[in-house]
Parts: C-alpha cells; structure tokens; sequence
C-alpha cells in the first residue's frame, strides 16, 4: 500500500503522514529531510543552493545517513531546500531515491507512506491513497513559531510569518512538480482542525475505502 500526503509547509502533512505509517505498520519517508540535505550540503560545501551544478552534484553524492541531522529542521535548511528544490536535476536524482522507498520499503514493511509537495501528482502518482493537508497562512506560521519556541529557539512570529510566504510563493510557483493537490487527493484543510481530528478523517477514510465501504471525504 503507497499512501502520498502533500501539503505546504507546517501544514500537519509530516504529523499525519507519521501516524498514518504507525497505525498501519507502513513504513514512512519524510521527503522534505532529503531536499533539505541538499540544501545543506550545498551551504557547507560553501556554494550557493541556486547554484544547479553544485545543487545536482550535493544530490548525487547525499549521504542517507545525513537525513538524521538536526540542523535539518532549521529555517536555513528549509529556505535553502526550496531553493535546491525547483532545479529539475536535482528533482531527478530524489525522485529515483523517492521511487525505489516506496516500491521496496525498507525493514519488509507491506507498503510506505510518503509526504512531501508532489507525491500524489509525481513520485507516486498512482498511490492507493493521496491527502493534500493545508491550512491558512497565519494559522501554519502560528504553528511553526510554537514548535521553535517550544524547541528552546528564538523566534519571531511576523519572520515566520514571511518565510513560509516566500517558501509556499517558491514552491507554488516553480515549473517542475509544483506544489498542488492531484486531482484524486482528498483535501484536508486544518486550520480548524486539531492533529487527532485530521488523522482520525484519513484513517476513517482508508478504512472505508479498504473495506469495500462508500469513501468518507
Ligand atoms: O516539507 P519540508 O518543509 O521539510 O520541505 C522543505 C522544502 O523541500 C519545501 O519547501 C520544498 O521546496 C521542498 N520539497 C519539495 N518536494 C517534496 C518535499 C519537499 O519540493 N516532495
């Protein structure tokens, strides 16, 4: 079983894509970890993340190992993985990476679910299940901002506020696998609604859905 979950930043797609893999016993690849490795990489190889040789070369030679770092999580690590992120041959060299996770996923696990921007439209277009999890703006910002203050950092909401802007602007706009919802992807807008609640709607969902039941939507 493939499940895609796709979203824009801080939107809950990493929070539900996890307990979906845990309740089903799938295994789960953070996709957005293997762009902002690069990004880093590029950034400590002292380059530029628009900088397509130096992005594609980061690509080729990422250590699976390095997708455990904790900068990952960092801002610098997310703005430069959307910089990374729209040059098409960095995107060729993951997708591949991307691919062969959810046709053999790791530990013999019966299936993977996988979140990102574009695995419902183009690393598993035909996944058995595709969410796209959004929220408003303000409302994802708000949420970012108490994780980094809960994380010890210091933050300020309005900065949040514009990163993700920009980050959603970049991501949205770029030509190659654009953040969008497929056309099959069951939305679940979240500015409403709390972690449980998104998750217990996916999980009714698949349910229906694997017990020859009406899909719940
Ligand atoms: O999901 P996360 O915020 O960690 O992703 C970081 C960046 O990586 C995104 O802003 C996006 O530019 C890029 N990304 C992507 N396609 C994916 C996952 C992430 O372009 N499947």
């Amino acid at each position: 079983m493939i499940i895609a979950v796709d979203g824009p930043a801080a939107s809950g797609k990493g929070t539900l894509a996890r307990r979906l893999a845990q309740h089903l016993g799938l295994a789960h690849l953070d996709t957005g970890r293997l762009y902002r490795a690069v990004g880093l990489a590029v950034i400590r190889a002292g380059r530029d993340p628009s900088d397509t040789g130096a992005a594609e070369a980061a690509a080729r030679a990422l250590d699976p190992d390095m997708l455990d770092d904790p900068t990952l999580a960092g801002d610098e690590a997310a703005q430069a993985a959307s910089k990374v992120a729209a040059i098409p041959a960095v995107r060729a060299v993951l997708l591949q990476f991307q691919r062969e996770f959810a046709e053999s996923p790791p530990d013999g696990a019966a299936g993977a679910v996988l979140d990102g921007r574009d695995i419902g439209t183009v690393v598993c277009p035909d996944a058995d299940f595709k969410f796209f999890v959004t929220a408003s703006a303000p409302t994802r910002a708000e949420r970012r901002h108490k994780e980094l203050l809960n994380r010890g950092e210091t933050s300020i909401y309005a900065r949040v506020l514009q990163d993700l802007r920009e980050r959603d602007a970049r991501d949205s706009a770029r030509n190659v696998a654009p953040l969008k919802p497929a056309e099959d992807a069951i939305v679940l807008d979240t500015t409403d609604m709390d972690a449980d609640a998104a998750f217990a709607t996916a999980a009714r969902h698949i349910e229906a859905v694997s017990s020859g039941g009406v899909p719940t939507g």
